[in-house]
């Protein structure tokens, strides 16, 4: 089907450019920029790749139907070239996954069904499994499956690796690539091996992934764990994923790579993805380790716009266990909003309750302080909110004091942890106050949290 004028015509030929303000050592760090393609992803080129190399071959009709097992990006690629082009797609995808990512999904079209995470291969709710479980049961329809589409590392070997290689003026080092399918590291190994093999492919891999062990004892030989960066680490070799030109590895972790990805956006103002900052955390150690300067590559595969609820809120990263501030070694640890660090969402006695009610679903919270001062005399949860307001909507224009609950349980900082459960046994927060005012508010999801994260 032509593509003349379409947005799929702006799929690659993507921006390189240099981070000026992080320490390279004596090397030079070029990042290419994927989040500029049309849904924010490395992944609408072999979205592109995979659908026409199907069209040539016949493998699939006007208007047939795609399946795919898809992390995301994958299927926004697809989910983008099959509505341009006239295609149904359904996509299964595993329940850790971005809210954002499942909602531009659903917008562009796509059918998507969500399915377990916490299952490996074999397990019939695995999502690869359940991809091809469908393909079978749909006559005609196409199972796309980028880990073995031999059209996926094609995409990377016929168009980013010369990009790469004439943006970089034909003077390049080393490229550091994640893996998910293996479809860039295979496109490019292929393409630098023929163009310029004296260019070293480095792997970026999340610790948890089993992939950096492969490449340093040629099999598999620890189970994966987990990890919360999106889109690269594998539990297993897929078939696109050809390690043979990779020598060196490094595996990175949550926090590493979590924490560089808010320095890249911080000192070079790219609003990269999870995985930049796993590949970048990789990049800026290999460039670190160099003796003689080297000109190396790597990516921001995808957007962080989708991610700004997740790694770029401290909330977030707190209630993960991935921002620390310093301990204080008291119930203060517990605190996700702290009042005096400017944290806490609070209302004022006189504060309306459509006000309560906007704060509540604004910050994601089911209950707000109500300060006089620096003193909280009450509590409002969306209990309270529903009971006054239920005969008569209009009284969302009454004032906070009116249906807020005064018997407060206030608690000092240097309180045992274990002085919180009969609070939460009442049903109950806990204010945490000292001479000063209030602190913060501990609920039953702040100690749960709070627990898991002594697991370690
Ligand atoms: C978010 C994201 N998706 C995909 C990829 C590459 O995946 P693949 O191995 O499937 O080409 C990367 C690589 O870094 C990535 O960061």
């Amino acid at each position: 089907m032509p593509r003349d004028g379409s947005i799929i015509n702006t799929i690659g030929d993507t921006p390189l450019v240099e981070l000026k303000n992080l320490d390279t050592g004596v090397c030079r760090l070029f990042v290419k920029l994927e989040n500029q393609n049309p849904t924010g992803s490395i992944k609408d080129r072999i979205g592109l790749s995979m659908v026409e190399a199907a069209e040539r071959d016949g493998k699939i009709e006007p208007g047939g139907t795609l399946i795919e097992a898809t992390a995301g990006n994958t299927g926004l690629g697809l989910a983008l070239v099959a509505a341009q082009k006239g295609y149904r797609l359904i996509l299964v995808i595993p329940d850790k996954m971005a809210q954002e990512k499942i909602l531009h999904l659903r917008s562009l079209g796509a059918e998507v069904r969500i399915t377990r995470s916490d299952v490996g291969k074999g397990h019939p709710e695995y999502y690869q499994d359940i991809a091809a479980h469908l393909n079978r049961e749909l006559p005609g329809s196409f199972y796309v499956d980028q880990f073995a589409n031999p059209a996926n590392p094609l995409a990377h070997e016929a168009t980013t690796g010369p990009e790469i290689w004439a943006q970089m003026d034909h003077m390049l080092d080393a490229v550091v690539v994640g893996v998910g399918s293996g479809g860039t590291l295979t496109g490019l190994s292929r393409y630098f091996a023929r163009v310029a093999p004296h260019v070293e492919m480095l792997l970026a891999d999340p610790q948890g992934s089993v992939l950096a062990d492969v490449v340093r004892t040629g099999k598999i030989q620890k189970e994966a764990g987990s990890w919360l960066i999106e889109g690269i680490g594998e539990d297993f070799v897929p078939p696109n994923c050809d390690l043979s030109r990779v020598r060196t590895a490094y595996e990175i972790s949550d926090a590493e790579s979590f924490a560089t990805a808010r320095e890249v956006l911080r000192r070079e103002g790219i609003l990269g993805g999870s995985s930049t900052g796993t590949l970048v955390a990789a990049a800026l150690r290999y460039c670190r380790e160099q003796r003689a300067p080297k000109r190396v590559v790597t990516f921001v595969c995808d957007s962080g716009n989708k991610y700004l609820t997740k790694m770029y809120n401290d909330y977030w990263m707190f209630e993960q266990g991935l921002l620390e501030p310093p301990p204080q070694g008291n119930l203060v640890d517990l605190i996700v909003r702290r009042y005096r660090e400017g944290g806490a969402v609070t209302l004022g006695t006189g504060d309306s309750l459509l006000q309560a009610y906007r704060r509540m679903k604004l910050f994601d919270v089911s209950q707000v302080p109500v300060m006089e001062g620096d003193r909280v005399v009450g509590i409002i949860d969306e209990s309270d909110l529903l009971l006054h307001v239920h005969a008569d909507p209009a009284r969302f224009g009454d004032p906070v004091r009116t249906a807020m609950v005064t018997s407060l349980e206030t608690i000092a900082p240097d309180a045992p942890v274990s002085a919180l459960l009969p609070i939460f046994q009442r049903d109950h927060v806990a204010i945490v106050a000292d001479n000063a005012g209030f602190v913060g508010l501990i609920t039953k999801i702040d100690l749960i949290n709070y627990l898991r994260k002594q697991l370690g």
